[in-house]
């Protein structure tokens, strides 16, 4: 007689049962897995140190630890497995994910999935052929002479109608500055009239509050904690149910919205022909002085993006390190000739400054105002110290190299 489950002893049946929950068990957590690419087991000293959080009883920034881990490293190259990461510091590397082999090395989806609901499709969140158009448009824009003469002459006037006398009164007054704050809004007003041709004006003497730029903030930080999230699946359910941080961000990217639209519609009242900010040359390149509205909009939040947050730091970072080294500042003031000459100063004059470049590109090394560029591997690949990289390695790289050389 043949055995049905019904007639199988009652001992029987429960182990079947264990055993396919069991399988069941194995079988979703290997889903699990593989779809986050972590490895929770792995106990080499680099992931039990992330696992634990035992490296920031040493290092205050992530940053700080990496370089220290890269600076030990004879290639130059971590893992860290847990994450599905590889870390390089590694200058052939680098070139070779960005330039060599740069088609291999695509931003990725988990990266477009991170940001996709701020930056939309704009230039830092796309690959392959979106990606190459913005490219080209942002290289021709940001190399032409015209664009550089204007941007020049926008952070001349914002220095001196607006920096200069806000710390002068601060001088004056013997009042304490939070110069980190005076550079967001000096970047802030300088990033909103090169980019769009408006000033949020920012940096007014009264600092008064704006709500892009407060919008902008809380999207920013709130996107950087999805980065941060133990799994993808806390955010993402989080978002599905329109609750915590997630309603937060959507409220707040709501608001960048409304305000990028009012920026875009100002932007055409004004009209686009003869203007030299960025948002213009984009509009008149799409056609007819117009172009699709959310691809302008995703072209206003990439800039803001690009300029604000970067600058503000390199600069912040740039007078900590001049107060330190009063030589230093003393020897760029006498490269610029320390107010002697009556003459305007002009672009071609900026570029004759060659010690405050080298000061400038020093504090950038010291102090790399984007610490990481993270890349996701297309195929299986070799880079040239002779790491492999599986498909959908994550290899992150970039400015951490000059905390080490
Ligand atoms: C101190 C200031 C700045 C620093 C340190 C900085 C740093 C960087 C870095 C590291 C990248 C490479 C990102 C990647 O490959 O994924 C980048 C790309 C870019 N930056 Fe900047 N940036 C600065 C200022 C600006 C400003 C003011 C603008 C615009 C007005 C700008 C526009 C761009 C654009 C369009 C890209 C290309 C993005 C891409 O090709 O995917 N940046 N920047």
């Amino acid at each position: 007689m043949e055995a049905t489950a019904d007639s199988l002893p009652w001992a029987a049946q429960c182990a079947g049962a264990a055993l396919f929950a069991a399988a069941l068990c194995v079988t979703a957590l290997g889903v699990v897995l593989v779809f986050l690419r972590r490895w929770p087991w792995c106990s080499c000293h680099v992931c039990r140190a992330y696992l634990t959080g035992s490296w920031a009883r040493d290092f205050t920034n992530l940053g700080d630890w990496y370089a220290h881990l890269l600076r030990e490293s004879p290639t130059g190259t971590i893992h860290v497995h847990v994450l599905g990461c590889t870390v390089t510091a590694n200058p052939a590397n680098v070139e070779y994910m960005l330039r060599t082999n740069f088609d291999n090395f695509p931003k990725g989806k988990a990266f477009a999935a991170l940001l996709g609901d701020l930056l939309g499709g704009g230039i830092f969140n796309v690959d392959g052929h979106a990606w190459r158009h913005q490219r080209k448009m942002a290289s021709l824009e940001l190399g032409s002479v015209a664009v550089r003469s204007y941007a020049f002459g926008i952070v001349a006037q914002e220095v001196e109608s607006r920096l200069v006398p806000v710390l002068a009164a601060a001088a004056d007054a013997g009042a304490v500055v939070d110069l980190q704050d005076v550079f967001r809004r000096f970047a802030f007003d300088t990033i909103c009239k090169i980019s769009f041709g408006l000033d949020p004006g920012c940096l007014e003497r009264e600092m008064p509050v704006s709500r892009l730029a407060d919008a902008f903030d809380v999207a920013t930080r709130l996107c950087a904690m999805r980065g941060a999230a133990a799994s993808p699946l806390v955010w993402r359910a989080k978002r599905l149910l329109n609750v915590g941080s997630e309603r937060e961000l959507r409220e707040a990217i709501a608001l960048v919205d409304e305000l990028a639209a009012a920026v875009i519609r100002e932007r055409r009242k004004l009209g686009v022909a003869g203007s030299h900010d960025l948002l213009s040359r984009f509009m008149a390149s799409a056609g007819a002085g117009d172009g699709d509205d959310k691809y302008l909009r995703d072209i206003v939040v990439s800039f803001l993006l690009a300029g604000r947050d970067t600058v503000s730091s390199a600069l912040t970072t740039l007078f900590m390190l001049l107060s330190k080294n009063p030589g230093v500042a003393a020897a760029m003031r006498a490269e610029a000739g320390d107010g002697e000459s009556a003459a305007p100063l002009t672009y071609e004059h900026l570029k004759g400054l060659h010690y405050t470049h080298a000061v400038l590109y020093e504090n950038m090394r010291l102090f790399p105002p984007v610490q990481f560029d993270s890349k996701f591997c297309a195929g299986p690949d070799v880079l040239p110290d002779g790491t492999y990289v599986a498909g959908g390695t994550r290899v992150t790289s970039g400015l951490v190299i000059a905390k080490i050389t």
